[in-house]
């Protein structure tokens, strides 16, 4: 682990990364990976069926966090959306990765097909609209009007965002939503280190100081904030949100670990079971504000 940490810090370091990066693309495009693109796919499709299960108005989109490939964008813009706003701190996405990501979500159809209920037909001339995405990079989110989004939502993302950033953000999607509009959150609580080495536990984040995490994600990519399932629970009520669907299991294998794991005591007063749960699926509505007592 330490080796990665050290070269994405080296990376970290070197300036001009995003005209770096503009340049290796041209030189040579961008490689996707075919499980993670099927990874995102799927939860996208998992997001648009919690879209039609609670009845959700999904007419105009915001995401989080849009990261390489926009997949999620493009079947949310199939299944019939007027305006995607696609946000992120750093430009990783652009015009080759918005091609493979529409080329992913026409493969998809089918499978949208079978969650909706929707006419392939439709679907695929949804997909064809033009002009429905806008990409903000920096997502300078204050730019955005009151009351203008019905619903936000992110995969993977909410782990990345320090939590002092995370509390105001959740005061901004409270001000974008419009009344009883909704957020859907997939966060990964896993170490993301252990995606790069399988030898090491899920958790094994938990085991770090906090200055040798700071050490370990002192590269933005890496960084995730430790927050355990319980915490993003909380965080959503503090912040005025109705909790709709709050789903999440602990790991057989990770409960497994935590009898071994040397923890380290900022994290010892969490039970085994919201330590290891590793996957967090979060509906919140924005409920309307109190009226304030005389
Ligand atoms: C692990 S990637 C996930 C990307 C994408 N959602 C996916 O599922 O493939 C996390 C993404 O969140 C972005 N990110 C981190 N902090 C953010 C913030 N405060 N606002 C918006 N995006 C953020 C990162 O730049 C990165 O693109």
């Amino acid at each position: 682990m330490w080796n990665t940490v050290l070269k994405d810090n080296l990376k970290a370091c070197v300036p001009f990364r995003n005209t770096i990066r503009r340049v290796v693309r041209r030189l040579r495009p961008y490689r996707s990976m075919p499980e993670n693109d099927a990874l995102a796919t799927s939860n996208g499709l998992q997001i648009l069926k919690l879209v039609r299960q609670y009845d959700l108005s999904a007419r105009d989109v915001l995401e989080v966090g849009t990261g390489w490939i926009p997949t999620i964008p493009k079947l949310f813009k199939a299944h019939g959306a007027q305006s995607i706003v696609l946000t992120d701190v750093e430009p990783l996405c652009d015009a080759q990765t918005a091609a493979l990501a529409a080329s992913l979500a026409q493969k998809a159809l089918p499978d949208l097909n079978a969650i909706t209920g929707q006419d392939l037909a439709i679907l695929e001339s949804n997909l064809a609209r033009e002009g429905i995405e806008s990409y903000r990079c920096p997502p300078q989110l204050e730019g955005l009007p009151d009351q203008s989004i019905d619903l936000i939502y992110s995969r993977t993302v909410l782990e990345h965002i320090p939590q002092p950033a995370l509390v105001a953000l959740l005061q901004e999607w409270r001000r974008l939503l419009r009344p009883g509009g909704c957020c859907i959150h997939i966060i990964d609580n896993s170490d993301h280190f252990e995606h790069r080495d399988k030898r090491l536990s899920r958790l094994n984040f938990l085991t770090l100081t906090n200055v040798a995490w700071r050490v370990a994600s002192f590269n933005g990519q890496n960084f995730q904030n430790r927050l355990r399932h319980s915490d993003y629970v909380t965080l959503f009520r503090d912040a005025g949100f109705e909790l709709l669907h709050v789903e999440g299991e602990p790991d057989p294998k990770t409960l497994e670990d935590l009898k071994t794991l040397r923890i380290i005591p900022a994290f010892a007063h969490y039970t085994p079971e919201d330590l290891a749960t590793l996957t967090s699926i979060v509906i919140a509505r924005n409920a309307p504000v109190a009226a304030a007592a005389n």
